[in-house]
């Protein structure tokens, strides 16, 4: 990896959520010289807890706004170089309950980065999406989604972010922006917002609650610790060519939900009796597996965390910061009332 980057001065979409604040840290940690901006809404999934370490630096500097305000875009892009687009609305079943907003920022916000970007010539746009825009494979197969699978996105979460991808293309096929896509597969680490899988269930059991698992627990998905995600990006950013689109993935075979669960009990030393069935996510696809062969063969980049590191890793972060996830939770309750409604 270089300890140098042609980038100077850097625009961060959403990085006060869990993916963008890693990225952060990672990012001024490598690059001290760089000088970076933060602008994000503070939606519910946004927390500037995550950067209390950078809050500081002379260098880096956060704005609250939202990727939708034209004329604020208009105002933070000139003399940025790189724009790196996490600011999304994220989580599935939220997009399920209230898809209007998932459409007005995944897509209609990017598209206004898009515009800002273009008209002050970034030399670079990376969009981070999703593995989901590919839709579902069959469990018990071998197929895995790589650059050349078809669209086929099955929730309002995964269809506005497809909506995302194609306008990044069509900004590059049409006005010639430079750009890159990123798809990756779920992410799990430090500062996952405790609404999803795995921060939900260590933090239940720390609280002594069960883990609810929807349907039958068989879905498989492709897993990758976050600090793996940074690296990768790091890569297509000093790297990556022009107009590419690069599957990035983790270090599991294909392990069902249920098998993760039950990891996760084992290694908190829990009984699998905290293992709750619940009703089914609605239109649930059944199993991701991302091939990652192409940024490993061209970029050199490949996965460093085994499930079993990155898990004891966040396991023991989630029991050291309660003071992170639990207010985090507490206001998550109507959210959780409405989600595991059973019936
Ligand atoms: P997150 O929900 O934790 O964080 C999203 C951030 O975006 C929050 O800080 C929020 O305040 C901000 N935001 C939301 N709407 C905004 C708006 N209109 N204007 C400005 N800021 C806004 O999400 P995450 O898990 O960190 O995901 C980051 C990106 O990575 C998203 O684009 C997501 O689609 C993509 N992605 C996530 C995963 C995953 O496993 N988490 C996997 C693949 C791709
Ligand atoms: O694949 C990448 C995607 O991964 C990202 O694009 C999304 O932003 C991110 O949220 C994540 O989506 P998932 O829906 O796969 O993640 P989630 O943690 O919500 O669910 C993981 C699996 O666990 C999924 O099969 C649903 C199941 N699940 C989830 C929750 C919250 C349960 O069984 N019980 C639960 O309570």
């Amino acid at each position: 990896m270089p300890t140098n980057t042609p980038y100077k001065n850097i625009l961060v979409s959403g990085g006060a959520g869990f993916i963008g604040s890693n990225f952060i840290h990672y990012w001024l940690k490598k690059y001290p010289d760089t000088n970076l901006v933060n602008l994000d809404a503070l939606t519910y999934a946004g927390n500037l807890e995550n950067l209390k370490e950078v809050e500081n630096l002379p260098n880096y500097k956060f704005i609250q706004g939202n990727i939708l305000d034209r004329q604020l875009v208009n105002e933070i892009m000139p003399g940025i170089d790189l724009v790196v687009h996490f600011a999304a609305e994220s989580h599935v079943d939220r997009s399920i309950l209230e898809p209007a907003v998932f459409l007005e920022t995944n897509a209609i916000g990017t598209q206004v980065l898009l515009e800002a970007a273009l008209k002050n010539k970034v030399k670079r746009f990376h969009h981070i999406s999703t593995d989901e825009v590919f839709g579902s494979l069959e469990l018990e197969s071998d197929e895995q989604f790589n650059d050349q699978t078809p669209y086929d996105p099955r929730s309002p979460y995964s269809a506005s972010k497809a909506a995302s991808d194609h306008l990044v293309r069509a900004y590059g096929e049409t006005f010639g922006l430079p750009y890159i896509i990123t798809n990756c597969s779920n992410n799990y680490g430090e500062y996952h917002f405790p609404e999803k899988l795995f921060p939900l269930a260590i933090t239940n059991l720390i609280e002594g609650k069960k883990i609810p698992v929807y349907g039958d627990g068989k879905n498989v998905r492709d897993w990758l610790y976050v600090q793996d995600h940074c690296s990768a990006i790091d890569a297509v950013l000093h790297r990556g060519e022009n107009a590419e689109t690069y599957l990035v993935g983790g270090l599991t075979e294909d392990i069902s939900n249920l098998e993760i669960v039950k990891m996760i009990i084992n290694l908190m030393g829990e009984s699998e009796d905290k293992i709750e069935f619940v009703k089914d996510r609605l239109g649930h696809d059944r199993r991701y597996s991302v091939d990652w062969s192409k940024l490993n063969k061209k970029l050199d980049w490949k996965p460093d965390v085994t499930l079993e590191e990155g898990l004891t890793k966040t396991i023991s972060w989630y029991k050291n910061n309660p003071q992170w996830w639990q207010p985090l939770k507490e206001k998550s309750q109507e959210f959780f009332k409405i989600n595991y409604k059973q019936g």
